[in-house]
């Protein structure tokens, strides 16, 4: 979407799959859906460097609204849970310097049956605009398939009457693909970011598939990526329960090759400090974050390896080996040999940044380089060219 936002993948944190639905603030206080979750998630991104690494929006997903609208048919708040309403929220988080987020349903109701914005697209685009919230994501629960197009679009165009800068997260293909291929140019010009497959989940399962449904769609959803307008394979989940670290390091490699939005759902009062420094991680990010914008792909598969690759600017490039192997041999370390990358034309430097940042120096054309990557986790590198590159094929990622 040509809004001017988006132009680098989003990077922030949304309540859903840390936090569900949880609306029993009685019992769990500290856990419910309530305007303090959102404050308190702001001040720790200002104060333990989320934000300096790049993290902006906080956003609110699903059951934050009351069960009616007001006399004059506009959402509200559940005024329990937040009593100071969302515009004094929003005014909070940016007092912070941060985004906020929140979240609304194309259709009749939200996924978990509050009310919809179906018949109701203007006047929420404006209570949203009213509020002051930077960023909607547009869910697609009860709505009649062959009306999802209409709908995301007749939001997206509420949105921009608002005459605010309102970020635009959809779930238009997830819906769509259930019943027949959908329309990604019409999708990349109505939102900025889209949400291709399932719900993520803290399990590695919940990753592979992520992985394995993004690998065999490539072909179809890569070259409408690009800044204005991503893929989004949901949240990251790092720094919860279901991942081991060699799954959560591929999770930031993955989605950073992806040009994935960088959506964290995890609890940030309380995480651990391996996780954290691997989400704040630099290196990783500028990866995510760089300004060509070019989404990266598959590029081969062998034994149990994975090789995914991601043109950068000036032509760097970002490359991604997982290991798949899960069970049996030995556990530890698997030494892989990669044949030769043709952008060591004639030669390039090597930067492994994960499992360890090291530097692998110069290699020339065609070079072997042996890594090691545990079961279920990823190396990954920046391949830099140095020198005059001879013509081969214009590049092979084309
Ligand atoms: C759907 C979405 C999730 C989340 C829930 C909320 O399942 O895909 O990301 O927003 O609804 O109910
Ligand atoms: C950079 C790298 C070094 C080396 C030189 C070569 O400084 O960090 O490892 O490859 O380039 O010019």
């Amino acid at each position: 979407l040509d809004n001017g936002l988006a132009l680098k993948p989003t990077m922030g944190w949304l309540h859903w799959e840390r936090f569900m639905c949880n609306i029993n603030c009685d019992r769990d206080p500290e856990n419910c859906i309530s305007e303090q979750l959102y404050m308190q998630m702001a001040d720790v991104m200002v104060k333990e460097g989320w934000k300096d690494a790049g993290y902006e929006y906080v956003c609110i997903d699903d059951c934050w609204p009351s069960y009616q609208r007001d006399a004059q048919g506009r959402l509200q708040a559940d005024p329990q849970r937040f009593p100071g309403g969302i515009k004094k929220l929003a005014d909070y988080v940016h007092s912070k310097g941060l985004k906020l987020g929140i979240y609304g349903d194309v259709g009749k109701k939200t996924c978990a049956g509050y009310p919809g914005s179906q018949g109701y697209y203007e006047t929420d685009a404006k209570t949203f605009a009213d509020w002051g919230v930077d960023l909607l994501k547009f869910d697609g629960c009860y709505m009649n398939w062959t009306m999802l197009g209409e709908g995301y679009i007749n939001m997206s165009r509420a949105l921009n009457k608002t005459g605010k800068s309102i970020l635009y997260s959809c779930e238009w293909p997830l819906y769509e693909w259930a019943y027949h291929k959908p329309n990604y140019t019409a999708i990349r010009e109505t939102c900025n970011h889209w949400r291709n497959f399932d719900d993520v989940f803290d399990s590695w399962s919940s990753i592979k598939s992520i992985l394995d449904w993004t690998s065999s769609h490539q072909d179809i959803i890569l070259p409408v990526a690009g800044p204005g307008g991503w893929n989004d394979p949901d949240m990251l989940v790092i720094g919860n329960y279901g991942l081991s670290h060699d799954q959560q390091e591929s999770q930031m490699a993955f989605w950073a090759i992806m040009a994935a939005p960088l959506l964290m759902s995890n609890d940030l009062r309380n995480i651990c400090p391996r996780s954290k420094k691997l989400l704040q991680n630099k290196l990783i990010i500028d990866i995510s974050q760089d300004p060509l914008g070019k989404q990266g792909s598959c590029t081969g598969k062998f034994d149990s390896f994975e090789v995914w690759e991601r043109p950068l600017s000036n032509n760097r490039l970002a490359v991604a080996v997982l290991n798949r192997q899960e069970m049996g041999g030995p556990r530890g370390l698997v030494a892989i040999a990669i044949p030769g990358w043709k952008i060591c034309n004639p030669q390039c430097n090597v930067t492994q940044i994960l499992p360890e940042y090291k530097e692998m120096g110069v290699q020339p054309l065609l070079s072997k380089l042996v890594l090691s990557v545990n079961p279920s986790g990823t190396a990954l590198l920046t391949i830099t060219p140095i020198g005059k590159r001879v013509d081969m094929h214009k590049s092979h990622w084309q």
